[in-house]
């Protein structure tokens, strides 16, 4: 486990206001808040970042399209949608930057200029496809030869919409360059991206051969001006992956915040989808060598959420707002469902019957009722004062044996990055104590006397399963804070432990820690039923 006072920068990608935010997006965004709050429950300094890209063409367009400007476009996107959902999610970043904020353009033009001044930026022309939607120069090889109403033009193969011939004079930065030193950086560090499979595609691209890039446009003007010729603006993703440094460098009203940057950076994960990939694993770290900066841990790709076998998107009319899903069934099973249900890696889907199913099966009756009947034979058998157990048996043994993995396990995944394999982890635990309580039987062991007072059985099985219970929600609270919460008061833990936000997970498997006395109560249902018909 990591010492106290370790610190962990985690980011997502910054997010394009062209549209409102869907459940691909909110995915992004729930994982690193789960990895986050687990990492701050190992007491360490945490910063967690996120934010939107308000640059390039497609916001541009966007704005164009909706009759306002682009920057009155992005302020309501920011307003109404992006900085709401994270309220929706119960997303506890530390701060939200914007790519249009002062604190940033500043910085940006610092930087650019800097490499200008050390020869990495020159002058050339460029001509070639370009997809507006990925805000991307396409190789001609990676495109698709559109059918349909899209006949004899090029598509973009993530987008299925043509391409645009781009013949400008640009800037350039010299990012070729950098290719054999990324090639030994990749080598000596394979943590650096993740999971194999991605760091396999990397690798493979950049042996191919890097190009320099262009990092300029001049036909347009939503983005931030290049300090020597102001008639051209920086390309956004040159822009964007920018925000990782500047926001560390100036709070959002622009004070200098050096010790944040000290603390912070080099970034332990950049989070993002496999479809940004190589903006992150290659652009990015060879700008940062050529400006001399430390380059993160890991970028860590996640995949995509299909429908009908393609990625979820607002363009394609498939995107679902997190909010249709979390008004039936609450944010903490919107966390649950697409932290557990899909490897952290691969590709997933949604759907309604699935996430129904795992609501009842996972939720409702398994953490759920077991959280309920420990409070209400606590409260029928001793008037909801947690008694004092007496001697314990192998069946407690295991119990605690199986927390005790549980905890060591979900730790190792969470530092693997694999949110799934923690849940999984912890599950055991869920699994362990259902099975415990009804092996046990409390409830015949209640109708003996002799075994049902302080220090008989009946309260050795409650306390155990108090404890297992107490257990789970310091190990969920970051996957589930608000069931975690109603758990902790119901085992009426923060009067004696604390809040449960400040409970280190290294201990969470310590028995014993519960106060006999404690007054256990019947609170609301962790996870209340949902209305079939509303998932119809
Ligand atoms: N603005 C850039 C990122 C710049 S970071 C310096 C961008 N924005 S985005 O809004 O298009 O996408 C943001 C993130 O959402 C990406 O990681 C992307 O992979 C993710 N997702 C968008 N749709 C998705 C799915 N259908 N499924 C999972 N994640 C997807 O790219």
């Amino acid at each position: 486990m990591a010492d106290a006072h370790t610190s962990f920068y985690l980011t997502t990608p910054i997010y394009y206001v062209n549209d409102a935010p869907h459940i691909g997006h909110a995915y992004t965004t729930v994982a690193a808040d789960v990895i986050t709050r687990w990492h701050r429950q190992r007491q360490e300094n945490v910063w967690f970042l996120t934010g939107t890209d308000e640059h390039g063409q497609k916001v541009m367009r966007t704005a164009h399209d909706n009759d306002v400007t682009p920057q009155v476009w992005a302020d309501k996107l920011v307003d109404q949608a992006w900085e709401p959902v994270l309220g929706t999610l119960n997303a506890t970043n530390d701060d939200f930057i914007r790519t249009t904020q002062a604190r940033h353009e500043t910085a940006v033009q610092e930087f650019i200029a800097q490499l200008h001044d050390q020869g990495d930026i020159y002058e050339g022309a460029y001509e070639g496809p370009y997809c507006v939607g990925c805000e991307e120069y396409k190789q001609p090889g990676d495109l698709l030869d559109g059918t349909g109403e899209y006949e004899g033009e090029k598509l973009c193969p993530i987008h299925t919409r043509p391409v645009e011939m781009i013949s400008e004079q640009n800037y350039f930065f010299a990012m070729s360059k950098y290719q054999d030193r990324l090639l030994a950086f990749y080598e000596e560090h394979p943590e650096f991206i993740q999971p194999a499979s991605a760091r396999n595609e990397v690798l493979g691209f950049v042996k191919q051969g890097l190009q320099d890039l262009s990092i300029s446009r001049s036909t347009f003007d939503w983005g931030i001006p290049l300090p020597w010729d102001k008639s051209h603006v920086l390309y956004v993703w040159f822009d964007a992956l920018l925000n990782y440094v500047t926001a560390l460098q100036h709070d959002a009203d622009g004070n200098p915040t050096p010790e944040r940057f000290d603390e912070y950076w080099p970034a332990s994960v950049h989070l993002v989808g496999k479809d940004i990939l190589r903006f992150h694993a290659v652009i990015w770290p060879a700008m940062l060598m050529a400006a001399g900066l430390k380059l993160p841990t890991t970028i860590f790709a996640h995949g995509w959420l299909l429908v009908g076998g393609e990625k979820m998107s607002k363009t394609k009319l498939t995107g679902i707002a997190p909010s249709q899903i979390i008004d039936v069934f609450g944010s903490d099973a919107f966390r649950y469902y697409f932290m557990r249900a899909i490897q952290f890696g691969q590709d997933g889907s949604f759907s309604w019957e699935d996430m129904s199913a795992q609501y009842n099966a996972a939720l409702a009756n398994g953490w759920g009722n077991l959280a309920s009947r420990l409070a209400a034979m606590v409260n029928k058998y001793y008037g909801g004062a947690l008694p004092t157990a007496g001697e314990l048996t192998q069946a407690e043994q295991h119990i605690a044996d199986v927390a005790a993995k549980a905890v060591i396990d979900a730790d190792k995944a969470i530092d693997a990055i694999s949110p799934n394999r923690a849940i999984d982890a912890v599950w055991t635990l869920v699994d362990a104590l259902n099975l415990y309580i009804t092996e046990q039987e409390p409830w015949k062991v209640a109708k003996n006397e002799a075994e049902a007072g302080q220090g008989g059985r009946l309260a050795t099985i409650l306390v155990t399963a108090a404890e297992g219970l107490r257990t789970l929600a310091v190990l969920l609270n970051p996957v589930m804070p608000q069931a975690a919460a109603k758990l902790w008061d119901s085992l009426g833990a923060e009067e004696y432990l604390g809040a449960l936000d400040a409970q280190p997970i290294e201990t969470a498997a310590e028995f014993g820690r519960l106060k006999p006395g404690t007054t256990v109560t019947k609170g609301e249902a962790l996870f209340p039923r949902v209305d079939e018909a509303a998932t119809a």
